[in-house]
């Protein structure tokens, strides 16, 4: 059973031989990063992919500083915790599904990394979740900790409205508001989910390419097999 079913949206990479906005990227990033971290892993990206994504590699290796990460064992057989490298994933929020729950009033936050291709509609679904917090209509009412959304199957969601204008500071200067973090987030959630979107345009680009030229010299190479005949 779907929600109300999400517009599409003119996504700037949506075009066959389009990028991703990598600014866009960047600032996707940060939202997810000072947002939605909090409570949703994304397990399936690591620091690293980020370098010449979003950022350049001293930057990367500077965020990956940041978080502590628990490691281990070592010789003496001991867990122990050390400052992030580009090589780990990012971190997860929750030890476990029973923790994430606990703090969600039972509800469990999905892993994000695969969001826009696990849901149907993907990246029109989330930006319209995003944005799409409403005062329930007249009659309907929404169970205590949850939260009215047409968008969400079911209509009632456990996850709260997170976004709202300012919610970030933009380091671009981009004015960060609620439909702008949305697009944002959800471009960098497009790219986790395919980051060889850019690669595969470009090989079927060139593939075309090759193809045309196999054509034009078939094409010529049978008139001139066949001009004797004629
Ligand atoms: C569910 C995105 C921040 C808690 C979801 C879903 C998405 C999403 C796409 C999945 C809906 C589905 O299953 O179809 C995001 C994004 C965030 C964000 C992009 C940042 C902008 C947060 C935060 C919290 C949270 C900060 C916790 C305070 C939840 C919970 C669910 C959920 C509990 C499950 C809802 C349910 O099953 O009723 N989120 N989220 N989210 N999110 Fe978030």
């Amino acid at each position: 059973e779907h929600g109300l079913e999400a517009p599409s949206y003119p996504w700037p990479h949506n075009g066959i031989l389009s990028s991703y906005d990598h600014s866009s990227l960047r600032r996707g990033h940060q939202v997810y990063q000072q947002v939605c971290s909090a409570c949703h892993s994304m397990s399936l990206v690591a620091y690293r992919d980020l370098i010449g994504v979003a950022y350049t590699e001293d930057e990367v290796k500077a965020l990956a500083a940041e978080v502590e990460i628990e490691d281990g064992p070592n010789d003496e057989g001991e867990m122990y915790s050390r400052p992030g490298k580009p090589s780990d994933h990012f971190p997860k929020p929750y030890a476990n599904e029973a923790a994430a729950r606990f703090a969600n009033g039972g509800a469990y936050p999905p892993d994000l990394s695969l969001i826009t291709k696990a849901r149907h509609n993907g990246q029109n679904y989330v930006f319209a979740l995003l944005t799409g917090y409403r005062d329930p209509p007249a009659g309907v009412s929404v169970r205590e900790g949850l939260h009215y959304n047409p968008y969400f199957p079911g209509g009632a969601i456990a996850m709260p409205k997170m976004l709202t204008d300012g919610g970030v500071e933009y380091e671009d200067g981009t004015p960060a508001t609620e439909s702008q973090m949305a697009k944002d987030v959800t471009t960098f959630l497009s790219w986790a989910a395919e980051p060889e979107m850019e690669e595969r345009k470009l090989m079927g680009f060139k593939l075309i390419f090759v193809l045309s030229l196999v054509l034009v010299t078939a094409g010529y190479y049978k008139r001139w097999k066949w001009s004797p005949i004629k």
